[in-house]
């Protein structure tokens, strides 16, 4: 079995901000349990991290050029797992509370250059064997921009392990001032358009797109799409150029933290065999929204990073359209701003339709899932998403745009797909606030239909979302860059 070293800078329920943690939280599980029992996982000694990380110990202390004072690295376990944690310990760069990336305004942490280099730096000193410690990865798997220096670095290397890049979302790309590229040290080969440049700027994530062995992202869809201008950020080039490195695979779920039939967080358990079950907890997610509660009237529910990613733009523009119909809506979401605000103001002019809370709440995520009717995500572009696959499992009928991993998750409710008992939801395409209310009236519509409408809950809460398949494809892409190395001269 391959020796994995897995380089991450968010991992459930260590610290999580998105579906960044979601995956790196459950993804070395998986692997662990089809026996790559060898996998480290590797991520900033964040405070919220240590706290949760069991018991610590220092596994070794090491100097990196540029640092006044020493690193640690110290060895815990992903809760509840067998995963062995490593946590990089340098309390100047990662000894500061609240998010991992902002600030307590919602601005970057201005080190945040300084601070992902010295996850890199470690990561590539632990992968070249340069650190006291027996263990050596086969396989450097890194994950977005914050891990991108990995590849460059490990590719100026000549004895190095081969190294495996995901993307899980191109828009944030780590760019950086030129001055930046000098302050961290790198090697001056590295300043070119092949390499970490980017219009004039530094940019982490090109060290992983340029360098990595093998580009992976998040959905087979989301793969295709980056390769065009329209998905591709600026990078369609350098990923059409790559394309022969480049594949998708769909991500799992953690099935058993995301299972209405086991779910602590819910007021009522329930699973396809107990679907009554499911309505205490709508009536509970009204109450607890203070909307009227009324098992009658349809709830739509939304959950997500308050960003022009997820189309909250599109939600603004639709919301009187929306509020004439005989709905509610109740999201949960934090992020830009202005999103946050213009939501709130409209809580108050649709009260007892729309409401609002502002906030990350991870126990409200699910009883959103659990408790409404039907899911909305709207994105402009979504790598994979995985609040339509929760809601999938939940019986909750996703309404998204066809994008991404959404449209490779999603099956629309057409009359063929209905009749085939395919269908698992709604789907629609232009990024337009018609094209959402259409795809909203039509679920309504639907939704009229009881028969149809379980046969579709059903159909979702049927499928299966863990990582067995996914792990397996990415085990399989391991043992196969491993074989690829060993033939070469
Ligand atoms: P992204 O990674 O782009 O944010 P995903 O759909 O892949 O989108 O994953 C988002 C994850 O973060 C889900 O587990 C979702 O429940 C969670 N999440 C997002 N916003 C919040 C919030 N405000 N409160 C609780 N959980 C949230
Ligand atoms: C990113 C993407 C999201 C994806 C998640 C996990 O944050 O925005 O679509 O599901 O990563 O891969």
């Amino acid at each position: 079995m391959p020796r994995i070293l897995f380089v991450v800078s968010e991992a459930h329920p260590l610290i999580k901000t998105g579906g960044l943690g979601d995956v790196a939280g459950s993804l070395p599980v998986a692997l662990a349990a089809r026996r790559t029992d060898d996998l480290r996982l590797l991520l900033p000694a964040y405070p919220e991290a240590v706290a949760r990380a069991g018991q610590l110990k220092t596994l070794a202390r090491f100097s990196v050029d540029g640092l006044a004072s020493p690193v640690r690295l110290l060895q815990g376990r992903l809760p509840g797992t067998r995963v062995v944690t490593w946590l990089v310990d340098f309390p100047p760069a990662y000894d500061r509370p609240g998010n991992p990336y902002l600030d307590a305004r919602g601005l970057p942490w201005p080190d945040n250059a300084v601070r992902y280099a010295l996850l890199a730096r470690t990561a590539v000193m632990l992968a070249l064997g340069q650190l006291p410690i027996a263990w050596r990865p086969d396989i450097v798997h890194c994950h977005d921009w914050q891990t991108g220096l990995v590849p460059a670095l490990l590719a100026q290397e000549k004895n190095r392990p081969a190294t495996v890049f995901t993307i899980h979302n191109l828009a944030y790309q780590g760019l950086f001032p030129r001055d930046t590229f000098n302050l961290l040290g790198l090697p001056a080969a590295l300043w070119s358009i092949d390499g970490l440049e980017f219009h004039g700027q530094l940019s982490f994530l090109k060290g992983g797109l340029a360098f990595a062995d093998r580009l992976t992202t998040v959905s087979p869809g989301y793969a295709r799409e980056i390769q065009t201008p329209e998905f591709g950020a600026g990078l369609d080039g350098l990923l059409r150029h790559r394309a022969d490195r480049l594949s998708g695979i769909l991500n799992g779920i953690d099935d058993k933290t995301w299972n209405p039939a086991r779910d602590p967080l819910l007021v009522r358990r329930y699973s396809a065999h107990r679907l009554r079950d499911k309505t205490p907890n709508k009536l509970a997610l009204q109450r607890e929204f203070e909307l009227p509660v009324n098992p009658e009237i349809p709830l739509i529910g939304m959950v997500g990073r308050m960003v022009h990613q997820k189309g909250i733009d599109l939600l603004l523009e639709t919301l009187p359209g929306l509020m004439h119909r005989p709905i509610q809506l109740a999201i949960l979401g934090s992020g830009e701003a202005g999103y946050e605000e213009a939501l709130r103001v409209q809580a108050k002019r649709y009260a007892g339709q729309l409401a609002v809370r502002v906030g990350y709440d991870e126990r409200l995520a699910h009883r959103i899932e659990a408790g409404a009717d039907m899911f909305l995500m709207p994105s402009r572009f979504e790598p994979c998403g995985l609040n339509q696959i929760y809601s999938l499992r939940y019986g909750t009928i996703p309404i998204v745009r066809r994008v991404g991993g959404l449209a490779d998750t999603v099956t629309d409710a057409t009359e063929a797909k209905l009749k085939a008992g395919e269908a698992t939801g709604f789907v629609f395409d232009d990024a337009r606030g018609g094209a959402l209310l259409a795809s909203v009236d039509r679920a309504l519509a639907l939704q009229k239909n009881p028969r149809r409408w379980k046969q579709m809950m059903l159909t979702g809460m049927r499928q299966e979302f863990s990582w067995r398949h996914s792990a397996a494809q990415y085990l399989a892409l391991y043992k196969q860059i491993l074989r690829e190395k060993n033939r070469k001269p």
